[in-house]
């Protein structure tokens, strides 16, 4: 199929959505909470450490699959749970669940986005559905969302805990933007009112201890950053520990999630798997956390900017690029397999951020008007 020049690279998907998306929407999209330290550590934190390959290696047959839960994937990535793709494409999570299903990767459904669960799981039955669930109501409400998510075939379930209240988000207060306001919170029928709840706040290990008790389905906590919290994930019976401070919309100023990666695998010493989120926007981003650990790494804004540009066609565009680009470094790497990546293939190197070849990243750029074509330019370079 033939794809326009912009559908080729990923800074070119941005490049669409930026194009595509009102500016207030845009920067809901793109902004982080207060100073953005947080987005920006997480690039910085990809951009120091620099590849050391290995040659003459036979890579004629490269394996880029990985087992997810009890499937497999064909990459080793998902679609991270974005809770408003409503603001991005009317199609919503269906456009990315198809998506997802088409590539072969799984998809981590928000519960606050839309179509509604069951709606997800039946319209694209192909997709490996993981429910991304934020805590809104009692014991006996999650106690329903769990069957629900049984019900519908999920394979895994995923609580968010980085998110006790919601971040302020500079950008939003002072262009007076509520996503809140703007998508339909169709898995909450009853509960339309609540943004952050009492209950969310409240939510502690106690809870996540229950959740294991009840279902036997594997459990995901994303948003965690520490040794400690992972150490206490093993504890409490967790399958996943996901590292992720939420791109930077959450708390400002923590370390980069890449940053955290090698003492969580340490803490964790293979009892859980990991899984990492935070600025990963190419093939050599996501070798870079395979090669320090992760299992698998999560897609958030990259989805919605493919989301943008053209709704599920562009998520899928998102999607081979990716694999395009994971399997070509991999084979520049000299590693014929994901397995074969380890931490000798990294070392810290100076961080290239003033390179100005990098400031075309849509994430760099802060921007409250409509974006242009010269901001956009996507010359080869
Ligand atoms: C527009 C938007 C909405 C999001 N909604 C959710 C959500 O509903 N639940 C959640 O756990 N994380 C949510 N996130 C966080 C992402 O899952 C992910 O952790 C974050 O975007 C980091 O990945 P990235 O740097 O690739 O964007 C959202 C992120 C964005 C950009």
């Amino acid at each position: 199929m033939e794809h326009s020049n912009d559908e080729r690279t990923i800074a070119g998907l941005f490049g669409l959505a930026a194009r595509r998306l009102r500016p207030e929407v845009w920067d809901y999209f793109v902004g982080g909470s207060e100073t953005e330290t947080t987005i920006a550590r997480n690039r910085m934190a990809l951009d120091s450490r620099e590849f050391l390959p290995r040659v003459l290696r036979d890579v004629s047959k490269l394996s880029i699959e990985r087992p997810f839960f009890d499937r497999i994937a064909s990459l080793p990535i998902f679609l991270a749970p974005i809770g408003s793709l409503g603001l991005f494409d009317p199609e919503a999570a269906l456009a990315c669940a198809k998506a997802a299903a088409n590539a072969g990767v799984p998809m981590f459904l928000s519960i606050m986005a839309q179509p509604s669960l069951e709606d997800v799981a039946r319209l694209s039955p192909k997709t490996d559905l993981v429910l991304q669930l934020y805590m809104r109501g009692d014991r006996n409400w999650l106690d329903g969302i769990v069957g629900r998510a049984e019900g519908a075939g999920c394979v895994a379930l995923c609580m968010t805990v980085d998110s006790a209240v919601y971040g302020r988000r500079e950008r939003d207060l002072s262009n007076g933007f509520s996503s809140a306001a703007a998508v339909d919170r169709v898995n909450f029928a009853d509960r339309h009112d609540v943004q952050i709840t009492r209950e969310q706040a409240a939510l502690t290990w106690d809870t996540i201890g229950w959740l294991r008790r009840r279902t036997a389905m594997p459990l995901i906590l994303k948003g965690i950053m520490t040794a400690d919290d992972a150490a206490l994930c093993v504890e409490n019976g967790v399958d996943v520990v996901y590292i992720s401070n939420h791109g930077g919309r959450q708390l400002d100023h923590t370390s980069a999630t890449l940053d955290q990666l090698q003492v969580v695998a340490q803490a964790t010493a293979g009892r859980c798997k990991i899984f990492i989120d935070g600025g990963f926007l190419h093939g050599t981003d996501v070798l870079k956390a395979i090669a320090l650990g992760a299992d698998f790494v999560g897609i958030g804004k990259a989805q919605a900017a493919g989301l943008a540009a053209n709704g599920a066609a562009g998520v899928s565009r998102l999607l081979t690029i990716l694999h395009d680009e994971i399997a070509t470094s991999l084979a520049l790497l000299g590693c014929p397999g994901l397995a074969d990546l380890g931490p000798d293939y990294l070392r810290q190197a100076a961080p290239i951020a003033s390179n100005p070849l990098t400031q075309r990243t849509a994430l760099r750029t802060r921007r409250t008007a409509a974006p242009t074509e010269e901001v956009w330019n996507d010359e080869e370079y």
